[in-house]
């Protein structure tokens, strides 16, 4: 987590190097896919509370009787959360998710979050049975990274160390050294700056030139983005400062510069959720998914969160701080892929051997280490 100060910890560069053309995979190619992912998010059906009921105590029977457990995103539906919760599992950022998985004994991991967090668990503890409520839940930033292209950009920067976010498929994290989250992308990159080491970045074009300006390290980044936290836009979170004028800003770094540069502090998930209990301000601005309110309320119960606003409206708003991936779990789907165990995930043997490398270098990293 980094709180703003005004002073970058080094240097950098005026300009941040975007090299990587992907323009034709980014542009209608990836609203169609939206658009039709949104349509078919299931939690559209209204379920009764006597129905949600009845599912959830399916669910925790399941779970018990196949020694499962739930390894839940915060932005996933506040019910599954809450399950998850209630019946021993996590409900976390996208690192702390796959260090639970890792350590836990169940035989089962049920992930609700999108493909790329189940194709880490099942990297990760390939002996155990990873499923999904659904296996269509991708993410724009694993889209707009197709691993041939990718590997393509790496073969054209042979002396870089490429260090790709968690938001990624197998494929190019076989391709990578690192990986990194959110959580540890500055530290990661600033330890190997400091070795003396330039890197590639991918995918998430603002995650990386905020890393680049946080260490001053030599980066080429991959032109991704993420279609939730992009919409988040410098003039929404200034006019709401207006509003409300005490309030702390707190953004996810997968927001673009302009916003990042209006935060109080600037984080992963699990660290925004952190820094509004520590903040003294009474009222938070929020620049993530919505999802994050069902836990940040419960940590602090006495204080305002308010949704920081975004670009878009009506027919333009492509996500409004909803992640649609995230929104396609459910609790419907929950309980049948748990009954039927299906939505197995599944990485080719030699992909996630190699992909494994790279994600061992995230998990035993330690910052300062
Ligand atoms: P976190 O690791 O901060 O949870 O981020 C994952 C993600 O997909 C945010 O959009
Ligand atoms: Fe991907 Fe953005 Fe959804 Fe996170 S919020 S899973 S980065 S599309």
């Amino acid at each position: 987590m980094t709180v703003n100060t005004g002073n970058n910890r080094a240097s950098a560069p005026s300009d941040i190097v975007v090299e990587a053309d992907i323009s034709a995979v980014v542009s209608e190619d990836l609203r169609s896919i939206v658009q039709r992912h949104l349509n078919q998010v299931p939690n559209s059906v209204e379920l009764s509370a006597a129905e949600q009921e009845t599912i959830r105590q399916q669910i925790k029977q399941l779970l018990r009787e196949k020694n499962a457990v739930i390894v839940a995103h915060y932005y996933t539906d506040p019910l599954i959360q809450a399950l998850a919760e209630e019946t021993g599992g996590i409900v976390s950022d996208s690192l702390e998710m796959a260090r639970f998985g890792n350590n836990h004994p169940a035989d089962t991991l049920v992930v609700a979050g999108v493909k790329f967090m189940g194709e880490t668990a099942k990297i990760l503890t390939p002996d155990k049975q990873v499923i999904m409520p659904t296996l269509e839940a991708t993410c724009s930033l694993d889209i707009g990274c197709p691993a041939d292209d990718f590997s393509a950009f790496c073969d054209q920067h042979p002396d870089r160390t490429v260090v790709v976010y968690a938001n990624t498929s197998a494929e190019v994290k076989a391709r990578a050294d690192w990986v990194v989250t959110s959580s540890i992308a500055v530290d990661v990159v600033e330890h190997l700056d400091a070795c003396g080491e330039k890197i590639l970045w991918a995918p998430d074009k603002y995650l990386g030139s905020y890393v680049q300006k946080q260490t001053g390290a030599d980066m080429v980044l991959w032109d991704g983005s993420c279609i939730v936290h992009e919409e988040f836009k410098a003039q929404g979170i200034e006019q709401i400062k207006q509003v409300y004028q005490d309030a702390a800003v707190l953004v996810h770094p997968e927001s673009p510069q302009s916003v990042i540069e209006l935060a109080d502090v600037v984080g992963s998930t699990s660290q925004l959720i952190a820094a509004a209990k520590q903040l003294p301000q009474r009222q938070m601005v929020v620049a993530t998914d919505q999802g994050i309110f069902y836990k940040m309320q419960q940590a602090v119960p006495d204080k305002e969160l308010i949704i920081a606003p975004t670009g878009g409206n009506g027919a333009t708003c492509r996500s409004c701080a909803n992640c649609p991936w995230m929104g396609m779990n459910g609790l419907n789907n929950l309980l049948s892929c748990l009954e039927n165990e299906t939505n197995r995930v599944e990485v080719d043997p030699a992909i996630a051997a190699r992909a494994l490398k790279s994600l061992q270098r995230m998990m035993s990293f330690k910052a300062g280490g």
